[in-house]
């Protein structure tokens, strides 16, 4: 669409009561604390007229510029940032733009970066600085801690546990870094959050607050218990008794609250691999093979592995009645049959006897 002048004064008219136009102004937080060697960001905003007053004429940025300078970095004056300028020290740079935001980022602060900083704009009518600056302390770092939530650094399977990064200075606006062994981890920020633990979390731990694994805590130690209740992960079974009858059907299942990266699920029969994988394992036609302790883990080096649920399959009733009835009948007739044997004998040793008593008479 195109506007020409009068309609465009007539939308600046209506936009002047109603969005009021900004004042002159830059907003930086009055501190600001650095560990030395770290990198930190200096969150900072501006804001300015749309038009220069009386004149009509449309203010755009065109430099921006961060110094040192009491002067509120008129010149002549060294600039630690200036968009006019290809050279600049590399150390600090300038993440804002030419509209609204100013955030400055110091690399590697040094000792002697402590000073109060101030922002200038220049428009293509007027500049601006902000007077108040920033304050910038450079502390030595040498106090890096880690503090968990937990008092004690042993936590049970499944559980969880937070590990702050803390020094002299608070720091959220840094970089830190976080290390379990030495082996730097993916996660960055003052907090490292650590859920659904397993063994393979267990371990040192150790935060720096820059890149290069300077200015690094001491370590804190993570043990993982073993949970014999279940840990992470789950067996359930579509039955509430683990004695099942012969024939009968039973459907274990694998769960887990944590979402691990593998959901490869394997399942195992006291302790031995079985072939069926996936996190149900369906049993049917029960026999007294399927007897035994099954768990289920959710990768194939069973780090994650579930407590054991244990399944007895039973005979069916009706054989188990035949086999009983038969046993009876025997038990029953084995003793009456030694009985009448021993009487037969006693019996027949009593006619022997009277027989051979007989004749010496
Ligand atoms: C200013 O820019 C920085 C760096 O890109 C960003 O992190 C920050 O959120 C911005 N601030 C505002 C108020 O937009
Ligand atoms: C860790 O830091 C978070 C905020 O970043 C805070 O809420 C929590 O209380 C801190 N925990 C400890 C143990 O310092
Ligand atoms: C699942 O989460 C609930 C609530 O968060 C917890 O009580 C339970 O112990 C967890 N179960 C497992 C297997 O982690
Ligand atoms: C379990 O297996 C039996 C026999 O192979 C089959 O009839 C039944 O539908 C299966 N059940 C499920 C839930 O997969
Ligand atoms: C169950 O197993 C028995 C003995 O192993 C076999 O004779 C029968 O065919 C099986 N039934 C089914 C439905 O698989
Ligand atoms: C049960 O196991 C025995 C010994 O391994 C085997 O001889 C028999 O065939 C198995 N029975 C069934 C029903 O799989
Ligand atoms: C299954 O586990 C129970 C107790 O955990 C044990 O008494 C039993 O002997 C185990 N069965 C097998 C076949 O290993
Ligand atoms: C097995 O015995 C029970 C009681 O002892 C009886 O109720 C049931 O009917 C019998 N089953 C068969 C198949 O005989």
């Amino acid at each position: 669409m195109k506007m020409n002048p009068w309609t465009l004064s007539v939308l600046l008219l209506l936009a002047g009561p109603l969005g009021a136009d900004p004042d002159w102004h830059v907003e930086y937080p009055e501190s600001f604390c650095v560990v030395e060697g770290s990198t930190a960001t200096i969150p900072c905003s501006f804001t300015h007229p749309k038009v220069k007053k009386g004149t009509g004429v449309m203010l755009r940025v065109e430099r921006v510029v961060w110094c040192t300078n009491p002067e509120l970095c008129k010149k002549p004056v060294y600039y630690v940032y200036d968009s006019s300028k290809v050279r600049a020290d590399s150390r600090f740079r300038y993440l804002g733009d030419l509209v609204r935001n100013c955030t400055l980022k110091i690399i590697k602060t040094l000792k002697r970066d402590a000073a109060t900083y101030r922002f200038r704009f220049l428009t293509n009518a007027e500049g601006y600085a902000g007077p108040k600056g920033v304050r910038v302390t450079v502390s030595n770092g040498e106090v890096v801690k880690v503090r968990s939530s937990v008092t004690d650094n042993a936590v049970k399977e499944g559980g969880q546990v937070t590990l702050n990064c803390t020094s002299a200075c608070s720091f959220h606006q840094l970089d830190v870094h976080w290390y379990r062994n030495g082996h730097a981890l993916s996660e960055k920020g003052s907090a490292l959050h650590l859920s659904c633990l397993t063994n393979d979390n267990a371990g040192d731990y150790t935060c720096s607050l820059d890149s290069s694994g300077q200015k690094t805590s001491a370590p804190w130690s993570l043990v993982v218990l073993e949970d014999e209740a279940g840990g992470v992960v789950k067996v359930r079974s579509s039955v509430t008794d683990n004695v099942v009858k012969e024939g009968g059907q039973v459907i274990l299942t694998c769960t887990s609250n944590c979402s691990f990266h593998q959901l490869d699920v394997h399942w195992y029969r006291n302790g031995h691999a079985l072939s069926e994988t996936g996190p149900a394992l369906n049993l049917s036609n029960l026999t007294n093979n399927n007897t035994g302790n099954y768990t289920c883990s959710l990768d194939s080096s069973r780090q994650k592995t579930s407590a054991p649920w244990s399944l007895v399959v039973v005979e069916d009733e009706g054989k188990h009645n035949v086999t009983v009835t038969g046993k009876e009948k025997s038990d029953w007739r084995l003793p009456v049959s030694v009985v009448l044997l021993a009487v037969f004998l006693l019996l027949l040793a009593g006619l022997v006897f009277a027989k051979r008593y007989s004749n010496q008479i």
